[in-house]
């Protein structure tokens, strides 16, 4: 199971400079942004046990990528080993959009990273993290392809990647990999379809170019 605690979904509110203006015991300085994400996980664990697998999502940069944001990304994931996580999936939110809703303007930190950010955006705070931790740690953000998954493996900057898009553009993306067809595997064009619904807020699409063999 995956604890969702990146991309400015509740827990990673909390835990995010740019939304926490908390007073109390949940805000201010450490340990207070860290403190409700940490009785999350510790919470579940008591209730699983020791068996199943726990996972936590978490924003490795935020829109900036700067040394301060490197540390707090990870202490985080100092916090989540000791809280009980088996693993740390490190994914981060690149940059900000304006977004309308009911007459008003708002400023949405965006998850999906677009054609201007490079592949593996994540990797390098991925292995900061992984450096600080004794558990496994998975990288998500651009990694469309499966040569690419694999040197970030083979260099050791994390011990798991993930992949998004690459699964919308190839329904049976698992199937090729198994069977050794990675070179027949469609790529994301980036033409941002899919995303732009999330952000529009109506129901999911890809682009037809995604579909055709
Ligand atoms: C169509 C679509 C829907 C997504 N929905 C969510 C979502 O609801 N919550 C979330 O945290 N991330 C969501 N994501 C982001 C993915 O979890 C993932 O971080 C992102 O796609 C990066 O991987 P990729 O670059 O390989 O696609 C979505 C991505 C896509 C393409
Ligand atoms: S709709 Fe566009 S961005 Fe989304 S998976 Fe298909 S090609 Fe990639």
């Amino acid at each position: 199971m995956e604890v969702q605690a990146c991309h400015f979904y509740l827990l990673s509110q909390f835990l995010s400079p740019y939304s926490n203006k908390r007073e109390d015991e949940y805000g201010g300085d450490c340990p207070g942004p860290h403190r409700f994400l940490r009785q999350v996980i510790e919470a579940i664990r008591r209730r699983v046990g020791d068996g199943p697998l726990l996972s936590c999502r978490i924003n490795g940069i935020e829109s900036i990528e700067t040394d301060s944001v490197f540390r707090k990304a990870t202490q985080i994931g100092r916090i989540l080993e000791k809280a009980g996580a088996d693993l740390i999936h490190v994914s981060g939110v690149k940059r900000a959009i304006k977004v309308s809703y009911e007459g008003k303007t708002y400023t949405r930190l965006v998850a999906a990273l677009t054609n201007e950010d490079p592949p593996g955006s994540f990797v390098d705070v991925a292995f900061r993290i992984k450096q600080s931790v004794s558990i496994p740690v998975i990288v998500s953000g651009k990694i469309f392809s499966p040569a690419l998954g694999e040197s970030i493996l083979q260099q050791g900057k994390a011990d798991m990647v993930a992949f998004g898009r690459q699964m919308l553009v190839n329904d049976r993306f698992g199937r090729f990999l198994y069977e050794g067809r990675a070179n027949e595997l469609k790529q994301c064009t980036e033409c941002y379809t899919c995303l732009q619904c999330l952000i529009d807020g109506g129901p999911g699409r890809v682009s037809v170019e995604s579909w055709v063999v």
